[in-house]
This record gives structure tokens, sequence and C-alpha cells, in this order.
């Protein structure tokens, strides 16, 4: 587990250059105000989902590199109907996707997550209304799109979904459904599309936004592990502190969590994680 894409080293970048505010959130405003700082607005949502936008791109890196790519390696299987009792694979990245998506439906914190595209494969996921005039918008800077939906009120942030790996690409133009068979590799593919019902957050609300999609990403991965425990023996990986990359492995939750840690790691994100107690 070595590489970081492209979009991952972009989003790095992104971050860091908002780099002020850590010091606003956690120095200069509650000191100038006196106020419990976990109680105040001390971030724009824009702000809070740029950075769980990074977490996001990291997590999915890793597990369509690490885990997909290289378990197929190792003879594991993924598949869209992953979800099936009769259908023992793991989840194809959009899915993983998904499920962290269902669970964030299930939590407590409004938060909504989307991946959507204008060429989909699965035609729920096309973008419609505004989100589709943003993502054309999108498709000219390439960069992510902020704005608050007047139908809805909610503020919804957009970020490009590029194809990252040769197996985006060949996936996609093979499949029986899809809408589009000449994409090519570092194509804008779609956008995760986030929406929350506020413009601000406290730092309480960012911390439980953030641990909702790590809960989220925790749940898929044990349903995938539960998967896997279906597997004949001499075909189930050992689950622990290794990758497919070592062999027929796949690792716990714990390993997956560090590093996606250190990947993010010497981003403001995780200067602004470290801060905080969970
Ligand atoms: C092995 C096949 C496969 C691979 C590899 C794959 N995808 Fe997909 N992707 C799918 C399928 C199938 C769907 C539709 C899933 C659904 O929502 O039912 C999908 C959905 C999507 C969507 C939502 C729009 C749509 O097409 O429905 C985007 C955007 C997307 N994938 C981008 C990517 C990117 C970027 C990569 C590489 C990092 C990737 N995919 C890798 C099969 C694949």
């Amino acid at each position: 587990m070595t590489s970081v894409s492209r979009p991952a080293k972009f989003w790095t970048f992104t971050v860091l250059g908002g780099a002020s505010l850590l010091v606003y959130l956690f120095a200069t405003a509650p000191a100038a105000l006196g106020t419990d700082a976990t109680e105040r607005r001390t971030l724009s949502t824009e702000e809070a989902l740029t950075m769980l936008a990074l977490e996001n791109d990291l997590t999915r890196t890793l597990f369509t590199k690490e885990i997909v790519g290289k378990g197929k390696k190792q003879g594991l299987k993924f598949d869209e109907a992953w979800a099936d009792k009769d259908v023992v694979a793991g989840p194809l990245p959009a899915l993983f996707l998904r499920g962290v998506a269902e669970e964030l439906t299930m939590s407590d914190v409004p938060l909504r997550l989307f991946l959507g595209s204008d060429f989909p494969i699965e035609a729920t996921n096309r973008f419609d209304g505004l989100q589709a005039e943003k993502f054309q918008a999108m498709r000219l800077d390439l960069k992510p799109q902020h704005f608050t939906d007047p139908s809805t009120g909610e503020h919804v942030s957009m970020f490009p979904d590029f194809a990252s790996a040769p197996a985006c690409v060949s996936c996609h133009n093979e499949h029986a459904r899809t809408s589009k068979t000449d994409w090519k590799i570092n194509d804008l593919m779609g956008a995760t599309t986030w929406s929350y019902p506020e413009d601000s957050l406290t730092t309480d609300e960012f911390i439980a936004m953030v641990s909702e999609y790590r809960k989220g990403v925790e749940s898929v991965w044990s349903q995938y592990l539960e998967e896997l425990e279906e597997l004949e023996a001499e075909k189930r990986p050992e689950v622990g502190d290794k990758w497919p990359s070592h062999g027929l492995y796949i690792p716990a939750h714990e390993t997956l969590r560090d590093s996606i840690d250190q990947l993010a790691n010497g981003t403001i994100f995780m200067d602004l994680m470290d801060k905080v107690t969970l």
C-alpha cells in the first residue's frame, strides 16, 4: 500500500490550501470571543465537506486499488450483486460508497451522499435539475461546485470523480448497461455529491459528521468480512494486518483505518482530527 491517486493528491493540496482554518478553529476564534468553541459555528459547510471529501477520496482510492485491484489477483471476487444472499463477493467501489451513503441516511446526522454522473451505468445515478447544471460547469473547469439548492435550502458540495485507474475505464466501457463506451483514463466520470441542511457547523457537528462517515465505512467493511467467511477455507483470506498485495489477506478494519490516517497525514484534516478527542 504505497501509491496515492491523482485525485487524492489534488485533495491534499486543496485542503492544505486552507491551512488558516485550523488556526481560526483552535486558536484565534475561541480566545477572541471567549465562548466555548464546541458551541459556536466555526466551520462553513463547504470547508467541512471539503475535508470529508478528502477522507472519502482516500478511502475509495485505497479500496479500489488495494482491495479490488490487488484482491482480484488473489482470486477474490467483487460484484454488483454482492449484497444478494447467493453471491459471495465484495462490493464494487461505487457500491461501497452507496453502502456508506445508506448508513449515513440511517444516522442522526442530516448528511446525504450520492455518486452521480451524466452518463451513468445505473439510470438512477443520473444527475438532474440544478445538480445536472452544476455538473456541466464542472465538466468545463474540473473544480468542485458549492451552492445552495433553492428548492430544498440545502447546501450542496459536488466533488469531481476521475477515472483514476484503468479498471474504472474498462469496467464502465464494457458494462452491459453503460450509457457511454469511450471513457478514458483521468476522465471526469461523475461527482461525489454531499448535501447538508445548514451552511455552517459547530466543531461538535463536524466531528459527528466525520464519525458517522467512519461508522458507515466500518459497517460496510464488517458486511464485507462476513461475506468472506462464507468462502471455502482455501479461498478465504486471512483477516488481520496484511493486504492483498502480500497474498491471500484482507486488512481488518483497524488496519484499513490506520492506512487511511497515514494517507491523510500532513493534511489540515488530520491536524484537526488530532486535536479533537473522539
Ligand atoms: C468492476 C466494475 C467497476 C469498476 C472497476 C468501477 N466501477 Fe464505477 N460503477 C460500476 C457499476 C456497476 C456502477 C453502478 C452501480 C449502481 O449504482 O448500481 C458504477 C457506478 C459509478 C458511478 C455513478 C454513475 C454510474 O455510472 O452509475 C461513478 C461516477 C463511477 N462508478 C465511477 C467509477 C470510478 C471513478 C471508478 C474507478 C476509481 C469506478 N467507477 C470503478 C462498475 C465499476
